[in-house]
């Protein structure tokens, strides 16, 4: 065929398709495709790659056939990224098992929501707080379960940077509205999706992923960034994880608070449902919450954008007390007794440790107290006994308390089950039959306090330490009962609610549990293991009813299991009113200090604490105490000493710490040599530093994270291997065994070594390896800052506060810069030194600048180029140090020191001089001995990277004068 070249070409000439190439505006859009030979294998393989997977995905991956949904709604596909998938109810689990309207990986055997997830709600109309939301199905991918048919969504705006969503089913939840908001949403509609946002970005999306309400199942996917997450005791919160709100040993023991970064930006989202609740992070930063409920579910979101400013937002939320005494930070002792005598054992160990000089401000007494239902006078008596001996040992008295009741069936009982209470009695327990006489317990009138069997007819029994245990409810308006148990005529200065989850060792089955609850998993196995049997009954007090009524079954017991420390410790107010209450569990309570427990010994625990303590502090639990070197029976002394030392070193920097020894002994004084000279020494650094922790923990956490701290510095955001300590010191522990060198991340600022003022430097973010020894504990202060300390240890926290002198550590923060000096200045070739001597006001370092790299060889230098010296001998550099410390003694007085290169300058802010000069009144010690400068220039260091000089300044002549400056260079 020859070729045309003819414009009037038509629809029936397209056989002829080579040569349609000539009139390109006949050709059609599938012309041009079919035409081009590359294009067209493009086609084919764009099918091959994308619509036959998806119809593979259809007809392969759909359990059942698909049909069309009937409401015209989303139908939702299965192709969905792995990554991205959502698990719908148990995620592997076997083909029928997976809901029809789930979808069904073959090859891995996962069952997954669509997308949009089928399992959702519906809007009729605009969202409110008072529109009811109807599922889309009913039935739902836990067994038998049925959505509620009306829910409703209540977004409360708290303040301007915190809002709270409530999916909820009753009718009084509305939340309120203000006007000046950093964030806003939108609830769309008719297929339910949320979407917050705020400066930085969106926030909380719940990305059309499911949401189901259900008696005993609500669950919520949402996701807060693709970024990074933290919180939940993990820096970062790593894809994968699943955390489970309910309080138990070795559980999480921070509020749950995630801190979401985004954009360089951080939101918060804390979780707030008492109900037993299971947190997954998926691959891909989804959070899917599955809370085992009849409320429903409450989320809390802070839009920040700092981590302080969350933080504060939190604070508010848990309504955090602040009631800092300063005894509280020196080391609690406890000894749980092995021996016969306890008494005999803690006279020795209060006059060994003072012979020692072990310094510690709180003991236990004789024994932790538990409950009894039998008298036991020797027990009462050892107690009171032991609070005496401590008391007038200089130290305050803190018990150590457990919930439980240790239970001896009332004799009546006895007849039925004859071998049952000498199995059950504490081995060291004397075997007595009970007497009536015996029995401190009436079982009639407190029947209606203690929580029940399942069946709710008798009291339900437990195990705790070996004995059998009772659990009371701590109702409200259990005050009677509170003075019952108490038999002790003591007073204490503080309690360690101990065991508070509370302690349940009793075993249990969770075979069959599918049969009771529409959702359990492993790791709520796990978190129902050590406490009491879920299924237990609260007791519920029939008012004015008369002793041996029957007592009415009240709410399934682990509905309300995380509220349990938190009734305990409001129980406990009726013994004593305000007294600073440490619990091991607590549940969004702000008033209560945390006191870790069950720790085991080992050095992965040991970071874990620092990364606990740390997050804990961040989200408003400043106060959070912390046992050195564990405190469960695993320890072994004979190749675990070397961590016990570690972290002795480690606690040198923890908000609050408890010694805790039981079988093994703990203490310094359970060690020999070295390592109870390391032990002795890292917790008189621990009192040397208090001053400052005390001033610190006024306005911050101590320990912190480092995206608390350096929030924007992308390299320092998700490092667990240093951590800040106030604004001004940083720790690098070396917490490996034999760990020779750690490698510090430079933060932002100068940094010196904390004990030698070895200056370090580096780029921001860049690591920098530092040699380091067992016997070490790397730690470097921040240039700018000064540090007050009391090196001369006491016995205590308060003696040492009240005896010793302070040394000034000042950590010089120097900047160079270029001026042209004025007329009247003359330099010198060598004027590195000169100028201004007599002029105190101002105190700069003038140097002339023939470019020297970090002064080194100063006087050398300056001749050499005597030639350009004319033309820049205009320009000088002028080196300004300065530093400033603060030292917080009450709300009505503070030291401020400022530095300069060459003085000290120290006022007071406040009118109370008492608290330092009063010689009967004074806590507080009033002279400074020493000072310690680091930053200076070599030559006028007397040490190898410092400058010390003694003093003597007497801090009550501040009471005369409004400043007094101490010039530690002479020139
Ligand atoms: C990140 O922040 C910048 C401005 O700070 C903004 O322009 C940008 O859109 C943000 N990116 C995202 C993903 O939100
Ligand atoms: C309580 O739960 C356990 C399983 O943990 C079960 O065996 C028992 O039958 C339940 N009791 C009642 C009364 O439901
Ligand atoms: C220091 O400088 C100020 C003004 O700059 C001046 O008034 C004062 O006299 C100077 N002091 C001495 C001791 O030279």
């Amino acid at each position: 065929m020859i070729p045309h070249v003819d414009g009037r070409k038509d629809e029936q000439e397209e056989d002829h398709i080579p040569f349609a190439i000539d009139s390109p505006k006949n050709v059609k859009w599938y012309d041009l495709i079919l035409l081009n030979r590359p294009l067209r294998i493009v086609v084919v393989v764009l099918i091959v790659a994308i619509v036959l997977p998806v119809l593979m995905y259809r007809y392969i991956f759909f359990p059942t056939l698909e049909l069309a949904p009937t409401d015209g709604l989303s139908m939702g596909s299965c192709v969905v990224a792995r990554d991205a998938r959502l698990p719908c109810g148990k995620e592997s689990v076997p083909l029928e098992e997976c809901h029809p309207q789930c979808c069904y990986d073959h090859s891995n055997n996962l069952c997954y929501h669509r997308y949009p997830a089928r399992f959702s709600y519906l809007l009729r109309e605009e969202w409110a707080e008072r529109v009811n939301m109807t599922p889309r199905s009913l039935s739902l991918p836990y067994g038998s379960s049925s959505s509620i048919r009306n829910i409703r969504l209540s977004i409360n705006e708290v303040s301007a940077s915190h809002l709270t969503l409530t999916f909820h089913h009753s009718v009084d939840i509305i939340g309120r509205r203000i006007h000046e908001k950093n964030y806003n949403y939108e609830v769309m509609r008719p297929e339910l999706n949320i979407i917050v946002s705020s400066d930085q970005g969106v926030i909380f999306n719940t990305a059309r992923g499911p949401l189901i309400a259900s008696e005993n199942i609500w669950e919520l996917t949402f996701k807060l960034t693709d970024d990074t997450l933290y919180g939940l005791g993990e820096i970062p919160l790593e894809p994968g994880t699943v955390k489970v709100i309910y309080n138990h040993k070795g559980g999480i023991s921070s509020i749950p608070l995630i801190f979401a970064k985004l954009n360089g930006s951080y939101h918060g989202l804390l979780i707030d449902t008492m109900a037993p609740t299971e947190v997954i992070v998926r691959r891909d930063n989804q959070l899917v919450l599955r809370s085992l409920t009849d409320f429903g579910l409450k989320l809390h979101l802070f839009v920040g954008p700092e981590p302080a400013d969350i933080m504060r937002d939190v604070m508010k939320t848990i309504k955090v007390k602040k009631n800092l005494e300063y005894w509280m930070l020196g080391a609690h002792i406890c000894r749980e007794a092995v021996h016969d005598d306890p008494l005999e054992d803690l006279k020795t160990f209060l006059r060994t440790a003072s012979f020692q000089e072990i310094p510690f401000d709180s003991h236990c007494g004789s024994l932790p107290i538990v409950f009894d239902t039998q008298c036991n006078s020797d027990m009462v008596n050892m107690v009171n006994k032991g609070a005496h001996l401590v008391k007038s040992g200089g130290k305050k008295y803190i018990p150590q308390i457990s919930p439980y009741i240790k239970y001896m069936p009332p004799p009546s009982a006895d007849i039925d089950d004859d071998d049952n209470p000498t199995e059950s009695t504490n081995p060291k327990q004397p075997k007595t039959t009970t007497m009536v006489e015996d029995r401190c317990f009436d079982d009639e009138k407190f029947d209606q306090y203690i929580i029940r069997d399942p069946d709710s007819l008798y009291p339900y029994k437990g195990k705790a330490n070996g004995y059998d245990v009772i659990y009371p409810g701590f109702s409200r308006g259990s005050d009677d009962f509170m003075n019952a148990i108490w038999n002790f005529n003591t007073d204490f200065d503080g309690i360690i609610l101990e065991n508070s989850w509370p302690l349940d060792e009793h075993e249990k089955d969770f075979e069959g549990m599918e049969d009771y609850l529409p959702y359990f998993s492993g790791s709520l196995e796990d978190a129902f293991h050590l406490v009491p049997q879920w299924n237990a009954t609260r007791p519920v007090r029939a008012l004015g009813r008369a002793p041996g009524d029957a007592v009415f079954p009240g709410q399934t017991y682990f509905k309300t299991h995380n509220d349990y420390g938190n009734r305990f410790s409001s129980a406990f107010r009726v013994i004593k009113g305000s007294v600073p209450t440490y619990s091991s569990s607590t549940w969004m309570n702000g008033e209560v200090i945390i006191n870790r427990q069950g720790v085991p010994t080992s050095w992965t625990h040991l970071r874990k604490e620092l990364v606990e303590a740390s997050l804990g502090g961040i989200s408003g639990q400043w106060y959070w105490s912390s046992p050195i070197c564990g405190d469960t029976d695993d320890f072994d002394k004979s190749y675990q000493t070397r961590l016990c030392a570690k972290w002795y070193m480690a606690a040198t920097y923890m908000p609050m710490i408890r010694i805790h020894s039981k079988i093994h002994e703990r203490d310094p004084l359970g060690f020999v040599g070295i390592d109870r000279k390391h032990m002795i020494k890292a917790l008189n650094r621990r009192l040397s530093l208090l001053p400052y922790f005390y001033t610190t923990l006024q306005e911050g956490p101590l320990l912190r994270p480092m995206f608390f701290q350096y929030p924007s510095v992308e390299e320092l955001t998700d490092l667990t291997t240093q951590f800040a300590v106030g604004n001004d010191l940083l720790i690098v522990p070396n917490l490996q065994p034999m760990q020779t060198h750690v490698h510090v991340r430079m933060p932002p600022g100068t940094w010196y070594e904390f004990w030698s003022g070895l200056e370090i430097f580096g780029g921001v973010g860049e690591a920098v390896t530092m040699t380091t020894t067992e016997a070490d504990f790397f730690s470097l202060v921040r240039g700018g800052s000064i540090i007050v300390m009391q090196k001369e240890s006491h016995l205590t926290a308060e003696m040492t506060r009240l005896n010793s002198r302070y040394s000034l550590l000042v950590a010089l923060d120097c900047d160079i810069t270029l001026t042209t000096p004025s007329d009247d200045e003359k330099l010198t070739t060598d004027s590195l030194t000169s100028t201004d001597d007599d002029n105190t006001s101002e105190d700069k370092e003038i140097t002339s600048t023939t470019t020297r790299e970090e002064g080194a060889a100063e006087k050398g230098n300056g001749q050499t180029d005597d030639g350009d010296s004319s033309s820049q001998s205009e320009e000088q550099t002028v080196k300004t140090c300065e530093a400033t410390g603060k030292l917080f003694m009450t709300d009505k007085m503070s030291i401020i020191i400022k530095a300069t290169a060459r003085t000290v300058t120290i006022t007071a802010s406040g009118k109370d001089f008492s608290v330092f000069c009063d010689s009967s009144d004074a806590i507080w010690a009033k002279t400074v001995n020493e000072i310690i400068v680091f930053g200076l220039d070599d030559e006028k260091n007397n040490y190898d990277e410092s400058r010390v000089v003694k003093v003597t300044i007497d801090l009550c002549d501040l009471m005369v004068k409004d400043e007094l400056t101490y010039r530690f260079l002479a020139n």
